[in-house]
């Protein structure tokens, strides 16, 4: 008696296995699957991530402050106008593919010198050095940390982050602050 109730339990098992993994194909057929690796990429990027600004970042080399000022006025490879600094593509291989290189267009959000209809949803970076370093109110490590990945000093930031996806390289992070802290005319 024990070994039919078994066996029929058994034999129920793969039944229902064997139908659900039947669905399964079926379904696979019928639908589009959602493109995997980019809902992957999309989970991966959930963890806020503190930087150390890097001891390489060179913060009064003029090349780096041009290639940061053209990160931060420019949205991507091709929209940009003028020459690319040095140091900079505007087009990157990905996949075997030349595809335009995406840009921090920080100026969407924030007004700056020279910034052509810059964006009010971020506070205005114009005579930052000025308000904000000569009076010691902020620092490299403070601003870098901010275009990193701003979560870490404000969990509901509305900016981009732009490390911890990989948007910018730290050199390329390292531009950017450069650009943010000189003296602008
Ligand atoms: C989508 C809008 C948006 C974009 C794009 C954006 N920011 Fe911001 N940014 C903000 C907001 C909002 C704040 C203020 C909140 C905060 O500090 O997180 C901010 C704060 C900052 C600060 C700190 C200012 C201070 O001293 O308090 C810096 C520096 C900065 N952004 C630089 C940048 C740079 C460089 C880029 C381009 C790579 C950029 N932002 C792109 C919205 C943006």
């Amino acid at each position: 008696m024990k070994k039919s109730i078994k066996l029929l339990t058994l034999s129920t098992v793969v039944i229902l296995a064997t139908s659900v993994s039947l669905c399964a194909v079926d379904l696979t057929k019928a639908y589009d699957m959602p493109d995997a690796s980019k809902m992957i990429e999309k989970d991966l990027l959930k963890e806020p991530t503190k930087f150390t600004l890097p001891k390489s970042c060179k913060l009064d080399d003029l090349e780096s402050i041009a290639r940061g000022k053209f990160f931060f006025h420019n949205l991507n490879g091709k929209k940009a106008k003028g020459k690319a600094p040095k140091g900079v593509k505007k087009f990157v291989e990905k996949n075997g593919k030349k595809k335009p290189k995406q840009f921090g267009n920080c100026v969407a959000c924030h007004n700056i010198e020279g910034a052509k209809g810059g964006g009010n949803i971020g506070p205005d970076l114009s005579n930052y050095k000025k308000l904000f370093l000569d009076t010691k109110a902020r620092d490299a490590q403070f601003i870098y940390q901010k275009i990193a990945d701003a979560r870490i000093d404000n969990p509901n930031t509305h900016m981009t982050i732009n490390l911890t996806t990989k948007l910018f390289s730290e050199s390329e992070i390292c531009d950017l602050t450069a650009y943010v802290m000189s003296e602008k005319k």
